[in-house]
């Protein structure tokens, strides 16, 4: 079949498919707060859930508390609660603070103490009727608590006999935005920012104000509006009033604004020429700038500052530490109660990589560990999981175990820039918990990382879990449902770092798609299984992700990791692959950790498989203790992946009819050109490893496929988005057949992914 025939049955199965009667449309945009309507039967369970509401103090939060209450019962018990103020006359249920409740009820004591953003739901009987009691000590601890009810409503939870308390793990959980002024958003994959547009912050902040109900509702209590690589004429004066507005729709949701800022902001904005910290004129700079920005935001959360690190200028520019940026900084924000996020993210991106002792790996414990016992207390040092950036997997960041004075806090990213951009399926939670479970083993105890993080085993006054978000203007957020699942996660765990995977995915996907237990089975199944499958053709045994690192951070392209100073090397030759990270004859890494897990990673017998790469430089024909050889396990993971990817498709389609259309359609688009990426990863990594091994597959499969398809598909980049309306005369620039199934030997469209929904796939046999 020609590319051009291929192309027309394209256009014709997309004609077909536009005049089927459509269900409801699910955009996605409600994501995991669709409060969608229960049967009439199911419905009766809740039929003792009282008709009265009574709020007790007021708000802008407790307000928001209560209408969110009123508008989840009456979508999904459709009734409508009445209100009632200061005292219930029905049964109701109660919403206030405690100290409110306790004028009411005066001998209601919670089972334990309510610490800040904490909530309890009980039922008690009030001046004669039964009610239910959602308090806290805090306005936002009271949203947490109707977020956490109308959530149990809509998973089917009984709410008879309620008496809960549940606290956050750790008092900051914040997301990170990398938006740009000028709208566009780093390592963004939703469409553009929902903050700014063209220099400005955007007239109609509707979705502003939504993202942070979403954000409340699983407890994210922080948002940082803008790029770690930040602008400077954010702290301009006419912009600070502009950004008071983003927080203006963020404060009745308890999401407190910050942004990211320039270290070098005194000297670029023209006011000083310098900015050394400790120079009193700086210092006062800052002083003035902050308290500017309380006069208007007084509720401001304060800063995240990325310096020294990947072209940012820094405290280094006059020969000082990171500690001196940061309290200069903390020091302005003090007064106002607001912290300075310090990113540990620093690293000399132009490395000798010819110097086998060279590692980028070491670079956030040598810069920060020498200073610990240095910041300011409301300085935190925000680490990322891994010591490299977000690859599909890395080991923990041993500066996590390497900081007993000083605030720290997790950086992970929602946002998939190594782990398939959002087009690809890839559920984070499993990765994010094998991170917060690790064991660091500090003076021979268990620590898990998790601990250490929130401030646990050092005692510390503040820290937490930050999550790079990069959500945008498109209508479910993150550019692909399934993908959302990853926010909910990530706000889940920052809640509660115990709740397992298979627990918070059963929990998103029963309130993204509903309660029928097949759709909860099956997409909590492949949501689970996503992490490994994309890690099985993408990177293997720890190697790092094996994409284009100098590009685009997707395709696959093992070879742009060598021989530039970035030093995501994995020293791939033709005898053997790894970077020998040990203290005996590589970098010295190793030496970071405490020294149990020194001895665990540094010993290659006792390395698991999984990193041995991340830690050990071996030959191609070492075993590995699955019993097959390295090379060999490079192969079959990354066939095995493929197939895997495949199988998505048809696990996918036992949810047909089951699903509302829309979202079916997306989301199977994705899969199939999911399973067709995943062939491209497969024969260019294969044949990477071929070339430089010169070892075939001991199974014949990988020396009959000609020329491979990675060689002949088009970049990404290239892909334009297509409209309905210009779908023809478009279809040449944007859409491209391509052999992407080389086993099956299907050609395929390949369309924008935005288009997924509408166009969905064209597939036809040569
Ligand atoms: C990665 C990412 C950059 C980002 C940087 C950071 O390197 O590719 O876009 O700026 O991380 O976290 O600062």
């Amino acid at each position: 079949m020609t590319r051009f025939s291929s192309a027309l049955l394209g256009l014709i199965l997309f004609g077909a498919a536009a005049a089927l009667p459509r269900a409801a449309a699910e955009t996605g945009a409600e994501a995991w707060l669709r409060y969608a309507a229960l049967d009439p039967a199911t419905a009766k369970n809740y039929a003792r859930l009282p008709g009265q509401t009574v709020l007790l103090g007021d708000s802008p939060v407790l307000r928001n508390a209560q209408q969110e209450l009123v508008r989840g019962v009456a979508q999904m018990l459709g009734r409508t609660l009445s209100s009632a103020s200061a005292s219930p006359t029905a049964d109701a249920i109660v919403l206030g603070k405690l100290a409110d409740v306790h004028a009411l009820v005066p001998g209601l004591n919670p089972p334990e103490q309510l610490t800040a953003d904490a909530y309890w739901l009980t039922n008690s009987r009030v001046r004669g009727h039964e009610c239910m009691v959602i308090t806290a000590s805090t306005d936002r601890g009271v949203l947490y608590g109707v977020f956490a009810l109308l959530s149990k409503i809509a998973r089917l939870e009984s709410v008879a006999a309620l008496d809960e308390v549940r606290h956050p793990y750790a008092p900051l959980r914040w997301v990170n935005q990398w938006d740009n002024l000028d709208g566009k958003i780093e390592r963004g994959y939703g469409g553009p920012s929902i903050f700014f547009a063209g220099g400005k912050v955007r007239e109609d902040l509707t979705r502003a104000g939504q993202y942070a109900r979403l954000l409340a509702s699983i407890g994210i209590n922080g948002c940082t509006i803008n790029n770690v690589n930040a602008d400077p004429h954010i702290l301009d004066d006419n912009f600070i009033a502009q950004i008071s507005r983003i927080a203006d729709v963020f404060r009745p949701w308890g999401v407190q604004l910050s942004f990211s800022v320039d270290l070098s902001s005194p000297r670029a904005l023209g006011d000083l020429d310098t900015f050394d910290p400790p120079d009193p004129r700086v210092a006062e700079w800052w002083r003035k700038k902050v308290d500017a920005i309380y006069r208007q935001i007084p509720d401001f959360g304060g800063f995240v500052v990325k310096a020294d690190s990947e072209g940012r200028l820094g405290p280094s520019a006059y020969g000082r530490t990171h500690a001196d940026g940061a309290n200069v900084i903390a020091r302005a924000l003090k007064p106002h109660g607001g912290v300075v996020f310090y990113r540990a993210f620093v690293y000399n991106h132009h490395l000798d990589w010819r110097n086998l002792k060279n590692d980028r790996a070491k670079a956030a414990y040598e810069n920060f560990h020498p200073l610990d016992g240095t910041f300011d207390d409301n300085a935190i040092v925000q680490i990322k999981n891994g010591p490299i950036d977000f690859q599909v997997r890395e080991p923990v960041s041993p500066l996590f175990a390497g900081l007993r004075h000083t605030n720290e806090a997790i950086e992970m990213q929602i946002t998939q820039e190594y782990t398939g951009q959002q087009r690809q399926l890839c559920f984070l939670v499993p990765m994010w918990k094998e991170v917060l479970d690790f064991d660091m083993r500090v003076d021979n105890n268990a620590t898990p990382v998790t601990a250490l993080v929130a401030g646990r085993v050092f005692h510390r006054p503040t820290g937490g879990f930050v999550g790079v978000a990069n959500v945008g203007m498109d209508a479910n957020w993150l550019g692909s449902p399934l993908a959302m699942a990853n926010l909910y996660g990530f706000g889940r765990l920052a809640w509660d770092p115990n709740l397992s995977a298979e627990t918070i995915i059963e929990e998103w996907t029963r309130l993204t798609f509903g309660n029928d237990p097949l759709v909860v089975r099956t997409i909590a199944a492949l949501q689970l299984d996503s992490w490994p499958v994309y890690e099985s053709y993408t990177g293997p045994l720890g190697a790092g992700t094996l994409t284009n690192v100098l590009g685009n951070h997707y395709d696959p392209g093992p070879e742009s990791s060598e021989e530039n100073g970035w030093g995501q090397w994995h020293r791939a030759d033709h005898d053997g692959i790894g970077m020998d990270r040990t203290v005996a004859t590589g970098t010295g890494f190793i030496g970071q950790y405490p020294p149990e897990v020194q001895k665990f990673y540094e010993s290659l017998a006792a390395c698991p498989d999984q990193l041995l790469l991340f830690f050990h430089h071996v030959p191609y024909r070492y075993v590995l203790h699955s019993g097959k050889t390295v090379v060999q396990h490079i192969y079959d993971s990354h066939y095995e992946g493929a197939e895997r990817a495949r199988d998505f498709v048809s696990r996918w389609k036992t949810l047909a009819g089951r699903v509302d259309e829309d979202r079916y359609r997306d989301i199977l688009a994705r899969l199939e050109y999911q399973a067709g990426e995943a062939v491209v990863w497969r024969d260019a990594i294969c044949n990477w490893i071929y070339r430089l091994s010169g070892i075939a597959d001991i199974r014949p499969r990988t020396s009959d496929l000609g020329p491979r398809t990675s060689d002949v598909r088009p970049r990404t980049s290239d892909l334009r988005p297509v409209d309905r309306s210009d779908w023809i005369y478009r279809l040449s620039g944007i859409a491209d057949i391509r052999p992407r199934t080389a086993d099956l030997r299907l050609p395929c469209l390949v369309i924008h992914r935005k288009n997924f929904a509408r166009v969905t796939t064209a597939l036809a046999t040569h």
